[in-house]
């Protein structure tokens, strides 16, 4: 496998944060487990500062950029405060989210399509800060021929709906909407944005999407959280690479020994 097509995989720590909040106090520290995550190979830390801060905490930016070297993948809302606090940390990468309070994470792909006009100024300037601009949208031509039209260079798209139809059993639903991802990630790619994933993803779900060659990266947290609590971080992050690798292989025609 070249290193063109190395999958990169960008760990989600907002859960080690929800943890330490149920209870408050310093315990769990994110900036712990992004440490941890770079050693255990993420290529990327994502974090999500949530206009309500039920998660990760303006300070938790500060912490988790004073002690990685990977780069940090920002969530963000389309906010002014957002955008201010994002062009204060110019982090490497930029994702932007569709944020509501009442929702329990982020349930859809951002509107894209009908706010043209206003995503492609808000974004203006965090492209000319040097932030790798991406956005996330469900697997809907619309939205994905909108991010192109504005200059979005990066699309993330939202694997949520195919990891819940896995979960919950329905099988043809599950393979209906990876249909719909293989093909929105080909259009993606064609219409030259660069294609990444995630939301929802397990070692059970992961397989498929890591085998799509249009996708460069995928971002995974929660369940790898979830995970860290049975067999450690490390482990789990090892897993989750192992898998996307086997998948990527797998694809390529490539025997894995
Ligand atoms: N990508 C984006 C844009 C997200 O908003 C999230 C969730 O915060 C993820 C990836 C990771 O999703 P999960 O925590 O379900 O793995």
């Amino acid at each position: 496998m070249n290193s063109a097509s190395r999958l990169r995989l960008g760990i989600n720590i907002d859960h080690v944060a929800t943890v330490r909040n149920a209870r408050g106090g310093d315990t769990p520290d994110p900036a712990r487990a992004a440490k941890l995550a770079q050693a255990a190979g993420a290529d990327g830390i994502t974090a999500h500062l949530r206009e309500d801060r039920r998660h990760i905490t303006d300070s938790d930016i500060d912490a988790i950029l004073d002690v990685i070297d990977i780069p940090l993948n920002f969530e963000m809302a389309a906010t002014d405060e957002m955008q201010q606090i994002a062009l204060r940390h110019k982090p490497h990468a930029v994702c932007i989210v569709p944020e509501k309070r009442e929702e329990r994470t982020t349930e859809g792909g951002l509107e894209v399509a009908r706010e043209e006009n206003r995503i492609a100024h808000f974004i203006a300037p965090l492209r000319e800060a040097g932030c790798r601009v991406s956005i996330f949208i469900a697997a809907d031509r619309r939205q994905i021929e909108a991010a192109a039209r504005i200059g979005a260079p990066v699309v993330e798209l939202h694997t949520g709906a195919y990891c819940d139809a896995h979960a919950e059993g329905r099988f043809e639903a599950r393979d209906a909407e990876f249909a719909k991802l293989k093909e929105m990630a080909t259009l993606a790619l064609d219409l030259g944005l660069e294609v990444h994933a995630g939301h929802g993803l397990t070692y059970d779900t992961v397989k498929p999407i890591a085998a799509l060659p249009e996708v460069m990266e995928l971002n995974i947290g929660h369940f790898l959280i979830g995970e860290a609590i049975f067999s450690g971080l490390d482990s789990a992050i090892r897993r989750m690479r192992g898998l996307m690798d086997e998948a990527r292989q797998e694809a390529s025609g490539v025997t894995v020994v």
